[in-house]
């Protein structure tokens, strides 16, 4: 059988994806307050894509705290974080199309927003090159330590700010 392998995107190419689509949704997203049932529907599938992506990344993390611990090895770290990476973009990409129907966020978490995605892109990269090392050099595992502590300051980021401008 002749499979035919597609390459998967460069992780510059999915920076542009990324920065394109936050970028979009921010200048389209309503900036005076939605009411009605297109709220409540937008605000259902925002907190559904909220559980989901930011679920998959405690997940990821939680197992990585359980392999400092010598509770886990670090193929169980990885492999985790490869079968999370469909949840964590799944609701990554939820949390943007339902802000589309809510409005537009102030400029903090618009930020944190950003750093989550660019950071996750960034996170598998790393994790592409963990996974084909045998002995990872501390120098990789310290990287991938600060990307997972960048990811949870800008996933709680968004979270807080997103809690407290709907006060
Ligand atoms: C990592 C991404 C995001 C996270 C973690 C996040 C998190 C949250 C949270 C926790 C709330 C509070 C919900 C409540 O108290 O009922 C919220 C509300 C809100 N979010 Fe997000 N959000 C994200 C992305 C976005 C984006 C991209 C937009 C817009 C383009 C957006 C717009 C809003 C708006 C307008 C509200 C207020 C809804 C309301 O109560 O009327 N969010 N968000």
């Amino acid at each position: 059988m002749t499979g035919r392998h597609r390459r998967p995107a460069s992780p510059a190419w999915r920076a542009v994806v990324v920065v394109g689509c936050w970028s979009a949704v921010l200048v389209a997203a309503p900036h005076e307050p939605v009411v009605g049932v297109v709220h409540d529907v937008a605000l259902f599938v925002h907190l559904t894509s909220l559980v989901v992506g930011l679920g998959a990344v405690l997940l990821v993390d939680w197992f990585g705290m359980r392999w400092l611990a010598r509770r886990a090895t670090l193929s169980d770290v990885l492999r985790t974080a490869e079968g999370a990476h469909v949840p964590i973009w799944a609701g990554f990409t939820g949390l943007l199309a339902s802000g589309l129907f809510l409005g537009a966020p102030a400029a903090p978490k618009a930020i944190a927003v950003l750093v989550v995605g660019l950071n996750g892109i960034y996170a598998g990269l790393l994790l592409s090159r963990l996974s084909r090392c045998a002995e990872p050099p501390v120098g990789l595992l310290v990287r991938a330590a600060l990307a997972a502590a960048i990811s949870q300051g800008a996933w709680w980021t968004a979270v807080v700010l997103g809690y407290l401008n709907s006060r």
